[in-house]
Parts: C-alpha cells; structure tokens; sequence
C-alpha cells in the first residue's frame, strides 16, 4: 500500500483525505515515480474547488514532482528504475508516495538539483520559462509589470528578468512581500493593497507605461493591469488567484490603446517532447548557474496538504512550497 491524498467531491480544503491506495503498475509508454518530494501549486486549489474540473471523481491531486523512477511500463527505454527523475504535467495524482504518468512528461533531474529544489521549481519555473522568454521574449532595458512577485513563480521570475536585464516592477501584498522581491531582483516594487498600482508605473517609467503585464491575479488586477499597458502592449494573464476574469467585451482592448491579450498554460508550450525538454534544459541551467535560486520556503508532510493550501490560498506564504511523502 501506498499513502496518497484525494478528493471524492469539490470544495474547501476538508474535502482533500489521506488514504492508502495500491499503487497502480505503469502501462505502455508509463513509469511509476517514486516521490521524494512534490510541488503545491495554485491550480491544484482550482481543481479541487471545481473552478478547473477533474476527469472523475474520487480523483488524485498535483501534477509536479520529483523522485526515482520505480517501475517502467511496456515500451518505456528513456527510464530506467533509480533514475533520478521529475515532472510537472500529466494526470492529477502526484500529492502522493508514487505517481505514474507517461514517461515523456518526465524529465532526468541533473545530479547537481536536489528533489526538493527540483518539485518546487518544475511547474512554476517552465511557467517562468515560457512567460519571459516565448509568450513575450523581453529584452534587455526592458520595464515590465508582474504581480504577485513575492509568490513561488513570482520569485522565480524576479531573479530570471534581472538575469536578462529586465527592470521588472513587481506587484506584492505586503511590505515583507515586497523586501522579498527586492532581494530577488525586482527593480522596483509596488503594494497593491495600499498603493494606485497604475500612477506608480506612470511614475516609475517616466509616463511610457510597460510593453507587458503578467498577471495571474485574474479578476481584482484584470482592469488595472490593462491600464499598466503602452499602445498596443501584450496582457498575459496567466491565473486567478483572486477568480477568474469573466465577461470581457472585447471593445475594451480598442479603448485602452489596441492591446494584445492571451491566457497562456504551460500545456499549450510544454506541448511537444522537444519543446519540453529544451523549456526543462534552460530552466536547469539557469539553477545550475546561480542565476535563479529555487526559495523552498514552506515544508509540510503530504498529509498536510490541506494546512499547505490554506496558507497558499491565504497569502500567507512567500517562494514555493514543497509536501514531503
Ligand atoms: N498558466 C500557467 O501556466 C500557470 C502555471 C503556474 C502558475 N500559474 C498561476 O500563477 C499564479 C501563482 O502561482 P503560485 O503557485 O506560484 O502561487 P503564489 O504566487 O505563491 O501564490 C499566489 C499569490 O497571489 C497573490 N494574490 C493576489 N490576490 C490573491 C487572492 N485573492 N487570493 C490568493 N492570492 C492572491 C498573493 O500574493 P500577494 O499577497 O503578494 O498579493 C499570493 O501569495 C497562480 O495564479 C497560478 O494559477 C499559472
């Protein structure tokens, strides 16, 4: 038997229950990884309160990780049993001791990253990934708006725009927050519950405004973050953690200056086996370099996982958040 958490009906963090399940044998083209640690992500929130609907119901949860390779299904030559390994696509399933997904969602794990670093960086750093460089490439001299800076992608993203050159403003919740995203490279910071988030952009860009906002706020920043923008700017909006944004009309881009938008997911990039390994091969680099430290701030036990949601749905956590089977 193996301990994993599940979900049998949407809702609040008490629906997520500790169970012991078999453990399930991989299929053609699968393997079973053995979890050292996995990732907690803000999606894993909007699958189990229903806003994003799992396949079925009693479902696993999580969908990023890292561990050795258990068993390989028929077919599978990429892996091998011990293979260091992780991933951060596939079925829902991995807030547990073992997962299987298919092998080409998973990735060989360089000696130098550990497990830890490894699940809280796979999903939120791809993420980062494809923003900065693919959805809008920034260049260097660049000033760019991002919100929840101090957060498990937003820490990732403070430090790989600085490493690119980039001035990023980053929008944060808290004065701790925004210390935090200073020390990670943000160029300059902006409180959102205190501060008029757009007159602070006018004055830190001199009234030129910025050619991208990346906001995964959803519905409290969706307006602003369109304010932020220079003509003809690129609103990528990329989550919701305060809801989704609904009911646009569309006549809204014209009004605020012929704006581009797109709501991006890391399965619309991360589509193709070489597109996933070249995404995982320049996040790994830019750990292994230094340039990007992985925040592994918050620990809990997998049983934990609801205490670990609350404090992310909370905002009461700042990096990212690893459970430990
Ligand atoms: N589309 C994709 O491919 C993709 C991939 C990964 C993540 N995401 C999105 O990126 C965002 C960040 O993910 P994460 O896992 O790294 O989480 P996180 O940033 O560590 O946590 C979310 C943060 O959002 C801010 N926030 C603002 N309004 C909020 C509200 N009403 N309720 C809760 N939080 C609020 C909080 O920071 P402050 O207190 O500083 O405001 C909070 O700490 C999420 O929206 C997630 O869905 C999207």
């Amino acid at each position: 038997m193996a301990k994993r958490i599940q979900f049998a009906r949407t809702g609040g963090p008490e629906v997520l229950e500790y169970v012991d399940v078999t453990p399930a044998e991989p299929g053609p083209g699968e393997v079973r990884v053995r979890n050292h640690a996995v990732g907690l992500n803000f999606i894993d929130i909007y699958f189990r309160t229903g806003l994003y609907p799992a396949p079925s119901l009693p479902s696993g949860l999580g969908t990023e990780g890292a561990g050795e390779i258990d068993a390989v299904g028929e077919g599978v030559t990429m892996f091998a049993p011990g293979d260091r390994v992780a991933y951060a696509q596939g079925p829902l399933g991995a807030y547990a001791e073992q997962h299987v997904l298919p092998a080409e969602k998973v990735v060989a794990l360089p000696d130098a990253i550990d497990y830890e670093t490894a699940a809280a960086a796979m999903l939120k750093g791809l993420t980062v990934q494809y923003l900065l460089r693919q959805t809008y490439r920034v260049k260097e001299g660049e000033t760019i708006l991002f919100h929840a800076a101090a957060g498990g992608v937003g820490s990732i993203a403070c430090q790989w725009a600085k490493a690119l050159g980039v001035k990023l403003i980053g929008t944060v919740g808290s004065p701790e927050k925004a210390e935090l995203a200073k020390r990670n490279g943000a160029w300059a910071t902006i409180d959102y519950t205190r501060e008029n988030v757009v007159e602070r952009v006018r004055e830190l860009t001199g009234g030129e405004m910025v050619p991208v906002v990346y906001d995964s706020v959803g519905k409290d920043t969706w307006e602003t973050s369109l304010d932020c923008l220079q003509k003809r700017g690129l609103m990528v909006s990329f989550g919701n953690a305060s809801g989704p944004v609904e009911g646009v009309n569309i006549g809204i881009l014209n009004q605020k200056g012929a704006l581009f938008v797109t709501r991006p997911s890391l399965n619309g990039y991360a589509d193709t086996r070489e597109r996933f390994e070249a995404m995982a091969a320049e996040l790994f680099e830019v750990i292994a370099s230094g340039q990007v430290t992985i925040d592994v701030a918050n620990r809990y036990p997998l049983r934990d996982a609801a205490k670990a949601q609350e404090a992310l749905a909370g905002r009461q956590t700042t990096g990212s958040t690893v459970l430990l089977p």
